[in-house]
């Protein structure tokens, strides 16, 4: 049972017994023929077993897809959990637009809603469609993606060796032929052919598909077919919205502009989302009223600052809010914090400190929960007791156990291979999926760690078997001890990955952000898959991929998507890299519907289990933007930096035991130290220090080779055996490879902190 059956339970929460029983408010009110919304009837729409008036079968037969859909349509209409429950009246003016909108059948209007990232636009359009309810595919483009997978696919199928052509509908000719809304998120971020694609569809009523296996052929699109597309304008990957979308969205008779709600309706907005959360349920957190009042208040001051505002409009979305609000309160720290640490991180250095200042004002040391009572299931996985005081590190909590599953016991097909101490070792070799280990049932140590038996194999037999996704990281590649900021990161990544959202850890290169996952992992006992983008990922790379099977084109999903469906914790490092419309593709992993569809039509679902941690560089080479509306989805972006000096010499004293003179470890800690101040420009060059009496460009390439990670010196400080040893490696570190102008620099500055 993995950690997250135990807290959050392994029934879905989200289970809603009877759509009856759903009360979307004052202003919406379902029945199972109409919904009235703001006084207004609206039919639903009547989906039965098939249509009213019934044809010979096998004409039916015959006629394949034309006759009957691939799927049943009531199954493609969005399902409670995938909606708002509660319907404030701004959301109901939206709705009751696009109803009417969608009402006039002749205009087979299409419709476009813009606003902010987190305004609700997605969920709104899925509420819209289960009101009316209607089928509703919502497509997701990969780049593998060509016009032809979601238009249609010919596949050649070898029957007892001979070809046949087969037409294969994609899921947009689905809509198009029996009447489907098609939910196209993103749509400013479409390539153009697959848009003049679609709204040359939109626009004639016909649409032409070439190579069937009747010929080329023309399908009159149906009645009831419509495209409904969200579109945050002006975000990073994204086109402009022309003038070309404002035509096909019927020259704004489609467009709806939706934005945050109104102050007092937020509130209730952000309450009911809270509430529904199976975080919240599970652990009978309760949100306060006023809390959520004073938290929605100062969002809306901020969204309005004449200085900060533009900035903070794609930051502080009605999902952030919720995000902030649960983060209060798995955290059990002032909201003001909260925002500071996780909500605030990615806004530029010269708005925060104003920011936060007003925060606090609002805020003061507002806490989510008055009560001080922490639910038991929290303290079970979370860190608890004290953070480290400055200058100390403390080892972690040894709570890990072996992880379970990688037992099997005796299957009769395993192949039995004896170890040299006398111990077996089973090996089942399957088809198709990488072999399955054991030890011997006999084993005394019942506990023996499958990677120690790997490793095994590996020496004495030459084995080295290959295994499904996902291992528990190693304590080398933990973080070795915590101090106070790593702490701190831990915690708060820990209570956004407990209730469900995604992490961000956002820092230079080495500072722990990697291991901090890991050691996250490691201590919930998780399976971890760890994944590194960089410029050359692609949308597929995230996603599927093509393959030919036996003449079929089948999807396989990557490595990513199978990790997701899984229920891995996965973390993906350089997560700015990639470029800025890659990571767009799994947004809707993130959405409430959790799922993305492939091209063959076949929706992906995550795993209630997946948990995603994403680590980046604030800047530097080939670091991309992320798109407002990638960032807008974690829970928490969490800022982390090289530990303070007195930090980094608590960390390595921690780590070289007793084997490296304290002494000399301060002394390499604060050339390291100096070497960061410089590259970060945050030196001061009045201070009395040899490296302000060398040219600045000296200093600078000096800098350059001292300023070591703490990575790097702690690999110094594990290789060596002794003081001599690690000033040894640390002189080699810093000097080898270095210009000849630079040199003597290097070796001055070494001696002036008696690193000799
Ligand atoms: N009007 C609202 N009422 C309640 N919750 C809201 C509202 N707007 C946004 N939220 C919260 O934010 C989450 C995200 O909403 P949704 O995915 O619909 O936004 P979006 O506008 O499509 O964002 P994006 O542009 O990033 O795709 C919702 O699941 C909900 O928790
Ligand atoms: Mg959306």
């Amino acid at each position: 049972m993995s950690l997250f059956d135990s807290i959050i339970g392994q029934t879905d929460t989200w289970t809603i017994e009877n759509d009856s029983s759903i009360n979307f408010g004052d202003y919406v009110h379902v029945e199972s023929r109409f919904t009235e919304i703001l006084g207004t009837r609206f039919p639903r729409r009547v989906l039965t077993d098939g249509p009213p008036l019934s044809i010979p079968e096998t004409l039916k037969e015959q006629l394949t897809w034309q006759a009957s859909p691939a799927v049943d349509p009531r199954n493609l209409v969005p399902s409670p959990h995938h909606i708002f429950h509660h319907i404030t009246k701004s959301m109901a003016e939206t709705l009751h637009r696009i109803s009417e909108l969608q009402r006039d059948v002749s205009h087979r209007p299409s419709l476009l809603l813009t606003g902010p990232t987190g305004c609700g636009k997605t969920t709104i359009v899925k509420t819209g469609c289960f009101l009316a309810n209607e089928p509703c595919i919502e497509l997701t483009f990969s780049g593998d993606t060509t016009l032809a997978d979601f238009f249609h696919r010919t596949e050649v199928i070898r029957e007892s060796g001979e070809a046949s052509t087969v037409t294969m509908l994609g899921p947009a000719i689905q809509a198009m032929l029996h009447g489907y809304k098609l939910l196209i998120n993103e749509i400013n971020m479409l390539p153009p052919d697959l848009l003049s694609a679609l709204t040359q569809a939109m626009d004639t009523g016909y649409l032409i598909v070439s190579g069937t296996e009747m010929g080329n052929i023309e399908i009159e699109v149906h009645e009831q077919f419509g495209v409904i597309a969200t579109a945050n304008p002006d975000y990073v990957g994204t086109t402009e919205l022309g003038r070309a979308f404002q035509r096909r969205f019927g020259w704004g008779l489609g467009m709806i502009p939706m934005d945050f709600l109104p102050a007092n309706e937020e509130v209730t907005a952000v309450l009911a989302e809270f509430n529904r959360q199976p975080i919240t349920k599970a652990l009978e957190l309760r949100a306060d009223r006023s809390v959520v009042k004073r938290l929605v208040s100062v969002t809306a001051q901020l969204r309005e600052h004449s200085d900060f505002g533009p900035t903070l409009l794609d930051r502080l979305s009605t999902r952030t809010l919720v995000h902030w609000l649960t983060l209060g309160h798995t955290t059990g720290l002032p909201l003001a914090d909260v925002a500071e640490r996780a909500v605030l991180s990615t806004v530029p250095k010269e708005l925060v400190e104003g920011i936060v200042d007003l925060i606090r004002q609002a805020l003061g040391r507002l806490k989510a929960s008055a009560s001080e009572i922490i639910p038991n299931a929290l303290l079970d996985v979370m860190l608890t007791g004290d953070a480290p005081t400055d200058g100390h590190a403390i080892a972690l909590p040894d709570n890990t156990e072996v992880m379970a599953n990688t037992k099997i016991m005796d299957r009769p097909s395993g192949s039995r291979v004896r170890l040299a101490d006398g111990q077996h070792v089973h090996i089942y070799v399957e088809t198709n999926r990488p072999p399955k280990i054991s030890l011997s049932a006999s084993s005394s140590d019942d506990n023996q760690d499958v990677s120690t038996i790997r490793r095994t194999l590996r020496d004495q037999h030459g084995i080295n078997l290959a295994s499904e996704l996902g291992h528990l990281p190693s304590a080398e590649s933990a973080l070795p001890c915590l101090t106070s900021s790593s702490w701190h990161a831990l915690r708060l990544a820990q209570g956004t990955l407990i209730a469900g959202h995604p992490v961000f850890l956002r820092g230079p290169t080495g500072c722990g952000k990697s291991a901090l996952a890991r050691t996250i992992g490691r201590l919930w006992n998780l399976s971890v898959v760890e994944f590194s983008l960089t410029g050359e990922t692609s949308k597929a790379d995230l996603t599927a991929t093509r393959k030919l099977d036996a003449g079929i084109t089948t999807w396989s999903v990557q490595a990513f998507l199978e990790a997701a469906r899984d229920g891995k914790f996965v973390i993906v490092n350089e997560y700015n890299l990639a470029y800025p419309d890659v990571h767009s593709i799994i947004n809707g992993l993130f959405d409430k519907a959790q799922s993305i569809r492939l091209p063959n039509g076949q929706s992906v679902q995550a795993h209630k289990n997946f948990r995603l941690v994403a680590t980046g560089f604030p800047e530097g080479p080939g670091v991309k933007p992320l798109n407002e509306g990638v960032e807008n989805r974690f829970g928490a972006v969490i800022h982390m930096d090289y530990p303070c000096p007195e930090d980094e010499l608590a960390i390595l004293n921690f780590v070289g035991g007793n084997k490296i003179d304290p002494a000399l470890l301060n002394s390499a800690v604060e050339l390291v130290s100096t070497g960061r101040s410089i590259m970060s420009g945050t030196w001061n060059t009045d201070n009395d220090h040899p490296l302000n009496n060398v040219p600045a460009d000296l200093s600078g390439a000096a800098a350059d080779r001292t300023g070591l990670t703490t990575a790097e010196l702690l690999a110094l400080v594990r290789a060596s055996a002794d003081t001599e040893a690690f000033v040894g490696s640390l002189r080699h570190g810093v000097l080898d490879g270095s210009e000849n102008d630079v040199r003597p620099v290097l070796e001055a500055t070494l001696t002036g902190y008696g690193l000799v």
